[in-house]
């Protein structure tokens, strides 16, 4: 595939349509909704919330499954949150998934190499069980950092593959030569860059978290894998729009608003730190001086 939005673009299309639902997570990867809503289906947040360290509330899920459901949508290590699912959980909804059998899952994995320290990836993989109705996305843009280089890949249920090779010949034909080939060579070489990559971005999503709380206003949890946080601002007075927007034009610094990832994003925003420690440390700076002589309410003028 040319990168891993593909096959969520693919996964909902095939199972999404008028009379159907697909549960995503909200705050998310803002393509889930956009496409569900573009097949006509029914878009039924998962909230993932900072109270409960944005882990999937069991309980939930299993209330926003009927009849109508035909795709859940995962996303661990996630995007926006940083959170993680754990293997426990993991099993919690795998027993879901077994007392609902219509019901398919897209397991967006792009982030399965990016976890930190005492916490544990489990792919959807592992469970035999649910195989035949399991799409795993994945790829070659956050592991490898390739993410210009355009290339992703899906492990599909034997009986989907010919639809999804019908969508790519279709669409894009097929992906670049010379992507593969650098493809190939990021997986058959030395994986050792993997590993230290993760362990810059494991000092810094810890030096962030740490940074921001002690921001006025800020509240951020710690980040278990990808490359980001997503503070909570609500603090601050301001919307995430606000916020965003402040910081970008009169400070210098990029985020995203946490509404950007959804309804439920609203009151937070999203840092990645895939950025130097020196560049982070001046923007964290850059806060503060401004805070110094302001107050977070002098920033909506
Ligand atoms: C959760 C998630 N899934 C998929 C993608 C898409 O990856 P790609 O750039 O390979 O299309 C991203 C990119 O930011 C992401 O955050």
């Amino acid at each position: 595939m040319p990168g891993g939005k593909v096959t969520m673009w693919h996964a909902i299309l095939m199972f999404g349509g008028k009379n159907k639902e697909i549960i995503y997570p909200n705050p998310g990867f803002p393509i889930y909704e956009s496409v569900i809503n573009y097949t006509g289906a029914k878009a039924v947040p998962m909230i993932l919330e900072d109270k409960t360290d944005f882990n999937v509330d069991i309980e939930n899920l299993k209330s926003l499954i009927n009849k109508n459901t035909s795709l859940i949508i995962l996303n661990s290590p996630s995007n926006p949150t940083g959170g993680l699912i754990s293997k426990i959980d993991m099993d919690k909804i795998v027993e879901i998934l077994d007392e609902n059998p219509h019901v398919k899952i897209l397991s967006d994995e792009i982030y399965s190499r990016i976890v930190y320290k005492g916490n544990e990836f489990t792919s959807l993989l592992s469970y035999p069980e649910i195989r035949d109705r399991l799409i795993v996305l994945d790829g070659w843009s956050k592991t490898y950092a390739m993410t210009g280089w355009r290339i992703g890949y899906s492990v599909w249920p034997t009986k989907y593959v010919k639809m999804s090779e019908r969508l790519n010949i279709n669409s894009f034909s097929c992906t670049n030569t010379a992507t593969q080939y650098a493809a190939i060579a990021a997986i058959q070489g030395p994986q050792d860059c993997v590993d230290d990559m993760n362990q810059i971005f494991e000092r810094r999503g810890e030096m962030i978290s740490k940074e921001l709380n002690s921001i006025d206003g800020f509240s951020c949890n710690s980040s278990k894998g990808a490359f980001y946080v997503l503070p909570s601002i609500k603090k601050t007075g301001l919307t995430s729009d606000q916020l965003q927007d402040f910081l970008l034009y009169q400070l210098g610094i990029t985020t995203v608003s946490g509404k950007s990832f959804g309804e439920f994003g609203e009151g937070y925003l999203r840092i990645s730190y895939a950025n130097s420690e020196e560049n982070i440390k001046e923007a964290i700076s850059r806060i503060r001086n401004f805070l110094e002589d302001n107050k977070w309410e002098n920033a909506k003028n």
